[in-house]
């Protein structure tokens, strides 16, 4: 009792360390903070650690010990609840939540010229018809001379028709198709051919030097101007609706014979009359015939065996009908509040 060094022991006053160590870890509110508090009171020099160095007898010992265990304990229990607090903290309050809608990507969608080629192309594919996708620039040859053109047809001017040299010229109409598809295969033949035509016209309203045409063509034994006429109700119906009909004008075409010009009844009015059909109730579509046989006979196809009709029509004229788009011009324009709108 009376060893000094017992009495430097009994100055750890172990149950009182216990309590001021244990309200501090347990008070730790940071990781930071927990760290602070273990450094104090078990690190190497902390009071605890420098009585256990120092420790002479085995109650003193067993005591101090255990309280050393009890505080690692505390430490480990308090290391592990902050860190899942943070954890916690983490995932509520900085995480990502795939939940939450992105940032809107600007899409984009079919240019009105491109979405009517593909009604067209619908209509066609569901009659059996195959879409023959053909050349821009064409032989005169192939452009007019097969299709029967006379030397005198103004179309064969330079001053209507773009020429590249003598004998080339961007094509004006899709009916050179027909010449092509002829060559490639023989009879029966149910094509259409779509794509852009070109013509000296000055930029108005209403004309423009580059438009599409869709140009179709059946050859067969015993084709006549009824099949014509089914055919084309069919497509028109298509682009315009179920109540659309259809009527035939004569006309003149080089490579057709009896020519004709198809008329469908106004979309915008029905037919009752309105601007857009000058009050006439029909708006022209193109041109059409059953095929002429000095054609047939141009391509090889015998006349006396078959008979065929061909027809062709303005895309971009199809579109302003179908959208009410007064002016060729803006299909050429790229102006996306325009596009926008169809
Ligand atoms: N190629 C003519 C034009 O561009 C349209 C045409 C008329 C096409 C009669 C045809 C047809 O197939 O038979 O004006």
């Amino acid at each position: 009792m009376n060893d000094p060094k017992a009495d430097r022991f009994s100055a750890v006053d172990a149950e009182a360390l216990e309590q001021q160590a244990m309200a501090e870890i347990t008070a730790a509110a940071t990781l930071d903070e927990l760290d602070a508090a273990r450094v104090k009171y078990l690190g190497r020099k902390s009071e605890l650690k420098q009585a256990l160095r120092e420790i002479r007898d085995r109650d003193t010992g067993m005591t101090l010990n255990a309280l050393r265990e009890r505080l690692e304990q505390t430490v480990a229990e308090r290391l592990d609840r902050l860190g899942r607090e943070k954890l916690e903290q983490a995932l509520t309050g900085e995480a990502v939540d795939v939940t939450l809608p992105g940032d809107e990507l600007p899409v984009g969608h079919l240019h009105p010229t491109t979405h009517i080629r593909r009604i067209v192309e619908d209509a066609f594919l569901g009659l059996g018809y195959r879409i023959y996708d053909d050349r821009e620039v064409e032989t005169v040859e192939d452009n007019f001379d097969r299709l029967a053109f006379p030397e005198w047809h103004p179309a064969r001017s330079p001053r209507d028709t773009f020429f590249l040299d003598e004998r080339r010229v961007l094509r004006t109409e899709t009916s050179p198709s027909q010449i092509h598809v002829m060559l490639e295969q023989p009879p029966p033949i149910y094509m259409v051919s779509i794509g852009r035509v070109y013509r000296r016209d000055e930029i108005t309203p209403t004309r423009f030097p580059i438009f599409h045409q869709f140009e179709g063509l059946a050859v067969d034994r015993g084709i006549n101007l009824a099949d014509l006429k089914g055919t084309l109700l069919h497509v028109m119906r298509a682009l315009f609706g179920p109540d659309r009909a259809v009527r035939f004008r004569t006309h003149y075409f080089p490579f057709t014979e009896p020519s004709i010009e198809p008329d469908v009844s106004c979309p915008m009015c029905a037919g009752e009359g309105c601007r857009t059909c000058k009050f006439s109730g029909w708006i022209e579509m193109g041109g059409a015939g059953m095929v002429d046989p000095e054609v047939f006979e141009n391509v090889g196809v015998d006349p006396d065996e078959w008979s065929g009709f061909a027809f062709g029509c303005g895309l971009e004229r199809s579109a302003q009908l179908r959208y009410g788009i007064p002016e060729i011009r803006p299909f050429w324009e790229s102006d996306l509040r325009v596009l926008r709108q169809f």
